[in-house]
C-alpha cells in the first residue's frame, strides 16, 4: 500500500483463511505503515525514488520471497508494477479497485460513475495482469448512488464495502485449489 492503508487494515483485522506475512509500502512515511508496525506486523518500506524502478522491484521481490509470501494483495498501492514483476508473480497478485469493473479503470472512478448517471458504484477485487485494472474479476460489491452524492460521499460508502469485500474474496482466493475454474481464470495449466 501507499498511504492511508484502510484496506490493508481490514485485511489484517479480518484475516481468516490467510495470514499477513508482510506489509510493504513504496512510501516510507505512509500512515498505514506506522499502523502495521504498531500492530507487530513485519514491514518493508522502500521508495523507488533515487534507486529506480528495477532496483526497487528487485528489493521488493526479495523481501516478499524472504517473508514467504504466496499471494500479493495490493491495497491502495498507487504505483504500476512492471510487466516483468507481474510476470514473476503471475496469477498471485490481486487488487481492489473502487468501481464495478470493467467500468472506470484508472482514477476518479466515483466522479465518473456520478457523471454518467449510474445507479450504482461499487468495488471489484481482481487479478493483476499487465493491463491496468484489466485482470479477471474475483468478486464485486455494488453500492447505490444516492441523490446529491458527490465523489467523496460515494467514495466513503464504497470504502465500507471494500473493507467487507476484500478479506472475504482474498480468503476465498487463497483457499481455492487450482481447479478448472481457477486455471481458466488465471490462464494457467490445470493441476494434475
Ligand atoms: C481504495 O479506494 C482502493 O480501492 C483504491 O485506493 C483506495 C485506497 O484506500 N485502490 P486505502 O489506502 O486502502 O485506505
Amino acid at each position: 500500500m501507499s498511504g492511508r492503508g484502510s484496506n490493508m487494515m481490514a485485511l489484517v483485522e479480518q484475516a481468516r483463511g490467510y495470514t499477513v506475512a508482510l506489509v510493504a509500502s513504496d512510501k516510507p512515511d505512509a500512515a498505514g505503515l506506522a499502523w502495521a508496525r504498531e500492530h507487530g506486523l513485519a514491514t518493508f518500506a522502500l521508495s523507488p525514488k533515487g534507486i529506480g524502478k528495477a532496483a526497487y522491484e528487485d528489493a521488493l521481490d526479495a523481501a516478499l520471497r524472504d517473508a514467504g509470501v504466496e499471494v500479493i494483495a495490493l491495497a491502495g498501492y498507487m504505483r504500476l508494477l512492471s510487466d516483468a514483476f507481474v510476470a514473476r508473480w503471475r496469477g498471485r497478485i490481486v487488487n481492489i479497485h473502487p468501481s464495478l469493473l470493467p467500468l472506470y479503470k484508472g482514477l476518479d472512478t466515483h466522479a465518473r460513475a456520478i457523471a454518467a448517471g449510474d445507479g450504482h458504484g461499487g468495488c471489484s477485487v481482481h487479478l493483476v495482469t499487465e493491463e491496468l485494472d484489466g485482470g479477471t474479476v474475483l468478486g464485486q460489491a455494488r453500492v447505490a448512488v444516492q441523490p446529491g452524492d458527490t465523489a467523496d460521499t460515494l467514495a466513503a460508502r464504497v470504502l465500507v464495502a471494500e473493507h467487507a469485500l476484500y478479506p472475504r474474496i482474498l480468503a476465498e482466493f487463497v483457499m481455492t485449489p487450482l481447479d478448472h475454474v481457477r486455471a481458466v481464470a488465471l490462464q494457467l495449466p490445470e493441476a494434475e
